[in-house]
């Protein structure tokens, strides 16, 4: 599926953007799968928001309940000052998390197919394991801002192995809030860890490296149904979505069997419920 070329460049550059991988269509049945779930979707129920600013603080049991679930967060501006929505419900939430490709038939059938297994392959991963799905809204006006991370803080595994699936289900531009990385920049450490003890959730500290300056960082726009696949150490962010265009993206987290998942990760699959591949 990948050419050399590629391959070489996301070893390179810890990142490749494969145009039209994904056809009008699939993308087409998936948001309107996600728009019937958050349409389901009680707020009675949660105001968890989702954010990524003091995240062990902001991280409650509904959060944590949504490992091997499907549960809709909302944006962190999502409410004025007395608790109502701002905008329509459907306009309000950040995302739908975790176990999309698990649970959900439309998710499963866009999460697992022939031609992404050989992406994966072709990047490294020899016994893909998928752990988590997200449905990102980026909402337009209030979406909010992702802050510089890397992904293997949430997916550590040694040696580390995450690999990141990012399909555009909406063009992904400067203005709507596109993904930014460092190029390279998956060559330096892993910088913090997401550790979760029971409900408990600890934010370690591993290395003191500063995140890159935005001098270091490019934006990826990218097309809707374009694929972005990085390596879980690449440094990214996005920035908050103040245009009237919202900004759809799907993603999805594997790790390689052959590395050896660690048991303070925040996602955990027994027996009854086993982690899969993309086939
Ligand atoms: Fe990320």
């Amino acid at each position: 599926m990948l050419s050399q070329e590629q391959r070489d460049a996301f070893q390179r550059d810890g990142y490749i953007v494969i145009p039209d991988f994904k056809p009008a269509a699939a993308i087409a049945q998936l948001r309107q799968r996600a728009a019937e779930i958050v349409n389901g979707f009680d707020p009675g129920a949660s105001r968890s928001i989702f954010t990524t600013r003091d995240q062990v603080k902001t991280t409650d049991d509904y959060f944590l309940g949504s490992d091997n679930t499907i549960r809709c967060f909302f944006e962190e501006e999502a409410f004025d000052q007395h608790g109502q929505l701002k905008q329509d419900k459907a306009l309000s939430i950040n995302k739908i998390g975790h176990a999309l490709h698990d649970l959900d038939p439309v998710f499963e059938r866009f999460s697992r197919e022939p031609k992404l297994a050989e992406v994966a392959r072709d990047l490294g991963l020899s016994q893909p394991q998928v752990w988590q799905s997200m449905y990102i809204f980026k909402q337009p006006g209030i979406g909010g801002e992702v802050g510089w991370h890397q992904d293997a803080t949430f997916f550590d595994t040694t040696p580390i192995t995450v690999t990141t699936f990012w399909f555009a289900l909406e063009d992904a531009t400067r203005d709507n809030g596109c993904l930014w990385v460092q190029p390279g920049g998956h060559r330096g450490p892993l910088r913090e860890r997401f550790v979760r003890h029971g409900n408990d959730i600890t934010m370690q500290k591993l290395d003191p490296t500063p995140w890159p300056g935005q001098d270091s960082a490019i934006a990826l726009e990218a097309t809707a149904g374009s694929l972005v696949c990085f390596h879980g150490l690449l440094p990214h962010y996005s920035a908050p979505n103040r245009s009237p265009v919202s900004r759809h993206a799907y993603t999805l987290h594997a790790t390689d069997g052959t590395s050896s998942y660690s048991p303070d990760n925040w996602i955990q699959r027994g027996a009854d419920f086993p982690v899969r591949g993309f086939d």
